[in-house]
């Protein structure tokens, strides 16, 4: 869930310029409280806007799918507030006001007894441990059944059992030792997904059952957790190790006005038991029950038909593991016929009909060796943390990003501190904090450099570029004066170049070796001096040599990205190409003009100036100019007709058979608008396989949506 994470009346003024602020521009309903309303009419509003409340938060909740802005709630949050506060005894206990803090402060958890026990899963690491669990099953029954099974995401949070009496949520409890757990009710209450009252959604007037219990998993989403660690840092307080302790750290609070700060929320899975509720046979009937009726169940559960399928999505949860924004540690297959897990029943204290797949473990503790420090092209020195090498998930890490200067004395990090790293993906670890209770005394601290380990100019401290307002350690010198900022330099041009056989080892080597000096010297290489060089061969050289000969016809904007201009990205790039269409153009224009072209700021335009401006850069230039390098864009049309004139397109996913940029300059052609992101303005989106977000906002924006068959057919003639 993005926002909301903070109670309501603390929402602030950023809301307004929110991803959701955009969705509806449906007027707000709330209104200002007349002076002479009587309790009657005040009684009248009251319940019309606890059940308006109730309808968006389980829009915003539950579905995902807002229809009025957060401003919009909150407005009709706030009269709410202030009609209660005016009129005390219109409070009633389930009104939405008091999810921010019900209860008081607790000094213990009253127990709870599990009526049906909370109980544990098996475990399985490989599909052939799945394929043996499947036939222990079979074996049990004494029958070769075939099972279809359910595949649901394995939450790593906390589970909790709610209980729901004529659909009134009356108790919330943590599964503690599986018999008795606490009873965190006022807690729970404060997560805004947890319905408090049931009711059909599909307004079915089935009855209600008279007794339910469910279990889920209340958990933090990752990014409000790593808000959190970092909001906790900042503070000088101690980290929480994951979003699971975190969600554990929320939930157990004593006061639940702390608990309803923090953004939790929950998954629901299992129905634990029901009187008075329509007959339910299977898992998957249960899941969609529990939608029915306003609970928040994962995303992409499968009904699978055989082993063969469940394989399918438990990889497809693997693949999709570091996309996700709640942590999980593994897939749960579950039998999906209750008639069948009945009679398959438990071993111990786990479940016979169903088992955890077990994805590999990402996180380790080890020990911080050193720390080295690497310059880069725009003279920023950043920290990469040693460490004493330790297997995670089969891969041996020997390194962790620390990104910038703030994170090690956020961190408090000292040498030979016990370090809890996670890896997720491909991507290089992630220091997640120290773990402080396994300091020795050994530690030392971390001297950050006073001069640039390059060359040896003082360091300074500053804001990166990016805006962010982490401060990053710079080297005072230009890269005409520091080597390794050109070496990095001279690879991020050939990179964006697409000179791929330009590798970070190659450019570095190319400067040392003192073939290239500058970027300019890309387009002077000589096959000769190339083959002089050691273990450099001819179809190593010869492939080089194309690609930059291949380089040099690449449009305007490509040379402008590549110059690494500081805040010219890709877009702006674009958009200075196609405003000036030449690079003299675009040379000769002062500040003002750079800065009057929509979407560019004064401070990217001053940038510009100063870049081209300075000498040494004029002389890179001049060696590009002089070496033919395409430094302008065609103005005229290409005249073929324009049918796509006025529309804009966004596209997302991934197409099978067009490159992303190879379909954005199809539509270009056609006269389309390319735009980054979904609005109302967008006519069509394109979406491709595994479109994300986008998408989504293109349905709940009633955006046309063409997949890349229709695509084609677009862009045929
Ligand atoms: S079903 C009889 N489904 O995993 C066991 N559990 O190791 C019923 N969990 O304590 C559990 N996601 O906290 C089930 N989709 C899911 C789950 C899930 C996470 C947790 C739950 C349970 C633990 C079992």
């Amino acid at each position: 869930m993005p926002k909301k994470d903070k109670p309501e009346d603390e929402q602030s003024q950023q809301d307004e310029n929110s991803s959701v602020a955009k969705i509806a521009e449906t007027p707000t309903n709330s209104q200002p409280i007349p002076v002479d309303l009587t309790e009657d009419q005040a009684n009248q509003r009251v319940l019309d806007l606890r059940h308006q409340l109730e309808y968006h938060n389980y829009r915003y909740y539950i579905l995902d799918d807002p229809e009025v802005t957060d401003a919009e709630y909150d407005a009709l949050f706030r009269e709410l507030k202030a009609l209660e506060a005016k009129f005390p005894e219109l409070i009633t206990p389930d009104s939405p006001t008091q999810r921010v803090s019900v209860g008081g402060v607790v000094s213990e958890f009253p127990k709870v007894v599990h009526e049906v026990p909370m109980l544990s899963l098996s475990n399985v690491f490989s599909p052939e441990g799945l394929a043996e669990w499947n036939e222990r099953a079979m074996k049990y029954l004494d029958k070769r059944y075939q099972f279809e099974y359910t595949v649901e995401p394995k939450i790593d949070g906390l589970s909790v059992a709610l209980l729901y009496e004529n659909g009134v949520l009356v108790r919330g409890a943590t599964r503690g030792d599986g018999i008795t757990g606490d009873d965190i009710t006022p807690n729970l209450k404060t997560i805004k997904s947890i319905p408090w009252n049931l009711k059909y959604r599909d307004n079915s007037n089935e009855p209600i059952p008279t007794r339910l219990e469910v279990r889920g998993e209340v958990y933090m989403p990752i990014s409000a957790f790593e808000k959190l660690n970092k909001e906790l840092a900042d503070k000088g307080e101690k980290l929480f190790a994951n979003p699971r302790n975190s969600a554990a750290g929320s939930l157990r609070q004593k006061d639940p006005a702390i608990t309803a700060k923090r953004p939790l929320n929950v998954f629901i899975y299992t129905l634990a038991r029901m009187e008075g509720g329509p007959v339910l046979k299977t898992q998957w009937e249960a899941l969609k029950f529990f939608e029915r009726l306003g609970f928040r169940v994962a995303p992409d559960i499968k009904l699978c038909k055989d082993l063969h399928e469940v394989a399918t999505a438990v990889q497809n949860w693997i693949d999709r593991r570091d996309k996700l924004d709640f942590e999980i540690d593994g897939s749960v297959i579950k039998i999906n016929e209750f008639a069948i897990e009945d009679r398959l029943g438990f071993v111990g204290r786990d479940p016979r009909w169903a088992t955890a797949y077990k994805f590999p473990a990402r996180e380790a503790v080890t020990r911080l060796v050193g720390i080295t420090w690497t310059v880069r092209r725009t003279g920023s020195i950043n920290p990469l943390a040693i460490l004493e090498p330790v297997s995670i998930g089969g891969t041996t890490v020997k390194s962790a990003t620390l990104f910038n200067i703030d994170m090690i004395e956020r961190l408090g990090l000292r040498i030979n501190d016990p370090l809890l790293i996670k890896r997720a993906g491909d991507v290089i670890p992630n220091v997640v904090k120290v773990m402080d209770e396994r300091r020795t005394g050994e530690e030392t601290p971390i001297e950050l450099p006073t001069h640039c380990p390059s060359c040896g100019a003082p360091t300074t401290r500053r804001p990166d570029e990016s805006g962010s307002n982490d401060p990053k350690l710079y080297c005072t010198n230009n890269p005409f004066n520091c080597p390794v900022q050109m070496k990095d330099w001279i690879f991020f041009f050939s990179a964006v170049r697409g000179v791929d056989g330009m590798g970070e080892r190659i450019a570095h080597r190319f400067f040392d070796e003192g073939l290239m000096r500058d970027l300019g010297d890309l387009y002077y290489l000589d096959r000769e001096k190339l083959l002089a060089l050691d273990r450099f061969g001819e179809k190593s050289a010869d492939k080089l040599l194309k690609q930059i000969e291949d380089s040099k016809q690449k449009p305007l904007s490509n040379l402008l990205m590549a110059l690494g201009i500081p805040h010219v990205g890709v877009k702006s790039a674009e958009m200075l190409a196609n405003h000036f269409h030449s690079l003299a153009n675009l040379e000769a224009a002062d500040v003002d003009t750079i800065a009057s072209i929509k979407g560019m700021g004064r401070v990217a335009a001053q940038s510009i100036m100063d870049f081209f401006q300075n000498a040494d850069n004029q002389a890179v230039l001049a060696k590009i100019k002089a070496a033919g390098v395409r430094t302008e864009d065609p103005i005229e049309e290409d005249g073929g007709p324009k049918p796509l004139a006025g529309k804009t397109f966004v596209l997302t996913g991934n197409l099978v058979n067009y490159g992303r940029k190879q379909a954005e300059e199809m539509l270009k052609r056609r006269g389309a608008t390319i735009g980054s992101s979904v609005s109302k303005n967008t006519d069509y989106v394109i979406a491709g396989a595994e479109a994300g977000s986008k998408l989504t906002k293109a349905q709940n924006l009633g955006v046309n949506i063409l997949d890349e068959e229709a695509f084609t057919r677009l862009v045929q003639d």
